[in-house]
């Protein structure tokens, strides 16, 4: 009877110490990895800003990614509501976490870009050509696909109004259908393309049918209209006056 006792605590206590030693393991190397996964994840975001500069193909690898970010992107802050440059915020500043803090945060009402709260501080980059002037404007778009969220770049060039690239990083639209959206002859698509009307207001569109020449649209993606209407409303939102629009109008960066 004892014996048996003794057998079943044994057991007991070495899946403890298992369990223990299991959690020890994995806890530790989560936060050993945690400083590798933070320096992956901005690499990876200067590469996609590279790519939306145009400047890409001049960086095959990491140290290469670095320089040439270094030498020729500058991150500015922008208070979305002026259009003018404001200081960064803070050392570790981030627009997407800013949109939950009270003291960023603006509803977004009346709209279907498919979220409620935005900064009221953005980040966008400035791109320079080797003269040191600045060639393009980057500027962080994000809005809803079908499935969630999708995160991109636009990238316009110095006239606030000619779009160069939209890159699109992070989504969870449906391989061969919604995500598409980074299928480099789709993205091909939206060079040249201009965003404002000749009225002022935001005219570029996703849609179906396009007839050739016409600069206000891309043809939206075959059996995935929801992701196409999701850029559209991306877009709409982003270029408009609830978001960099105050400052695309200002051109603040050529003042
Ligand atoms: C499993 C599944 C995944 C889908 N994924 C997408 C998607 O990522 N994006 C999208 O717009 N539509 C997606 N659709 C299709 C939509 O439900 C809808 O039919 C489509 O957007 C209509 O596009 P069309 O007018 O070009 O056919 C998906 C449908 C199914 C059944």
């Amino acid at each position: 009877m004892s014996a048996k006792k003794e057998t079943l605590g044994k057991t007991v206590g070495i899946v403890v110490a298992v369990c223990l030693a299991c959690s020890i393991v994995v806890s530790s190397s989560a936060v050993g990895l945690r400083s590798l996964q933070q320096s992956n994840a901005a690499l990876d975001k200067k590469t996609n800003i590279l790519s939306a500069a145009g400047l890409i193909e001049m960086a095959s690898n990491k140290k290469e990614i670095q320089e040439v970010f270094a030498s020729r992107v500058e991150e500015k802050f922008i208070d979305l509501a002026t259009g003018q440059y404001v200081d960064k915020p803070s050392e570790d500043f981030d627009m997407y976490k800013a949109a939950k803090d009270p003291d960023f945060m603006v509803r977004v009402e009346g709209s279907n870009v498919g979220f409620q709260r935005r900064s009221s501080v953005a980040n966008v980059y400035h791109v320079k050509d080797e003269a040191g002037e600045i060639a393009r404007i980057i500027l962080p778009v994000h809005g809803s696909g079908l499935w969630d969220l999708m995160y991109g770049f636009l990238a316009l060039d110095n006239d606030g109004q000619t779009i160069r690239e939209l890159i699109y990083y992070q989504h969870k639209e449906t391989p061969g259908l919604g995500a598409e959206i980074q299928n480099p002859a789709w993205q091909d698509k939206w060079d040249g393309k201009k965003i404002f009307g000749v009225d002022g207001s935001v005219e570029i569109a996703v849609k179906k049918g396009v007839k050739a020449g016409d600069v206000y649209a891309v043809d939206a993606l075959s059996g995935a209209t929801l992701t196409s209407n999701g850029v559209q409303n991306t877009l709409q939102y982003w270029a408009g006056e609830n978001g960099f629009g105050t400052y695309l109008k200002n051109q603040s960066w050529k003042s």
